[in-house]
């Protein structure tokens, strides 16, 4: 890294929990495949690539990670590949995790089971080769009360096993449900330009408790699992081109301008395997620097 390289810390720091990390994070959900996420017909990732792109991601300032076990295509586990690339972990290093959702050895979606949560935090701590896991998310579908889920979360973290819990996929009553329970750290939701006033509201309502907002296909957008493909809004095309930017460090840069001043967050787990991409996200456009 030469002197003259912006890391991520050039957006800033926010809390997680006990920790404060760069602003801008790496998420793990492409990392083990080409194309779409979780499609199952899309070639690996070749193993040393994608152990050179969370290397390199580190090397640009990244300390926030978020994973699951449930990153996994036929031949590549997200966890795992975080594991080889990166273990012994860096003593600034937060990796987050989520559960919930479950697939079977093939792939396929399993329904959630309330009874598989111990387990899928027990094959996060195996796959990540550690003793307890930083940050837990709860990632759930739909409005249903989730106090027994977050109950059995809570009772992991009173064991050791997790050292802090967040929420993802919420609705806002789900949050205020979660923390009658035990302290939430973190909420991770679907936002970005064009976010619903539903969103913008619960951004809000994090900044106002101090809870970190770490968004979801910042980029990627309404393409989700398919990734950033054209940008289908043209005054996104118009702002790029008069920044001599793409549209895609336009839109990390909406969302960095996001949220209460006072409170350094949203805070994007971006999913780009480009180095070039990576580097861009270390620098974003005009990006609202903001300290704890
Ligand atoms: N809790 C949940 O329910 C949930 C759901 C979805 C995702 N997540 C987490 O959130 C993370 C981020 O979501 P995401 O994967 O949708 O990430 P994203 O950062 O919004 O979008 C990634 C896509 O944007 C492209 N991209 C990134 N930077 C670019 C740039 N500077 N120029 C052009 N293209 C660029 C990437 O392609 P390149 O690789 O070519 O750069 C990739 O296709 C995931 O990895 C995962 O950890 C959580």
């Amino acid at each position: 890294m030469t002197p003259q390289t912006t890391t991520a810390s050039a957006s800033g720091t926010w809390t997680l929990g006990d920790r404060t990390v760069n602003r801008i994070g790496f998420g793990a959900m492409r990392l083990t495949q080409h194309g779409e996420a979780f499609a199952a017909d899309a070639p690996p990732r070749d193993r040393d690539q994608a152990v050179s792109v969370l290397r390199r991601a580190l090397d640009l300032g990244v300390n926030h990670i978020d994973t699951a076990a449930f990153y996994f295509s036929p031949l590549r586990s997200a966890n795992e590949l975080i594991n080889r690339a990166l273990a012994p972990y860096p003593h600034d290093l937060v990796i987050t995790t989520k559960v919930g959702p479950g697939r079977d050895p093939s792939g396929h979606w399993l329904p959630h089971a309330p009874g598989q949560l111990r387990g899928q935090v027990q094959e996060n701590l195996r796959q990540l080769g550690r003793d307890h896991l930083d940050v837990v998310n709860l990632r759930i579908v739909g409005t249903d009360s989730i106090a027994e889920r977050f109950g059995a979360l809570a009772e992991l973290r009173t064991a050791g096993l997790i050292r802090h819990l967040g929420l993802s996929n919420i609705h806002p009553h789900q949050l205020t449900e979660a923390q009658a329970i035990a302290p939430v750290v973190c909420v991770q939701n679907m936002y970005g330009l064009g976010a619903s006033p539903e969103q913008q509201e619960l951004l809000d309502h994090c900044g106002r408790q101090r809870i970190a907002f770490v968004p979801f296909y910042a980029i990627a957008g309404t393409a989700r699992t398919a990734g950033a493909t054209t940008d289908p809004n043209p005054h996104v095309h118009e702002i790029a081109r008069a920044h001599g930017v793409s549209t895609a460090q336009i839109r990390l840069a909406w969302t960095l301008h996001q949220g209460p001043t006072s409170w350094p967050s949203p805070a994007p787990a971006t999913a780009t395997t480009s180095p070039e991409h990576r580097r861009q996200h270390a620098a974003p456009v005009a990006g609202r620097t903001r300290h704890t």
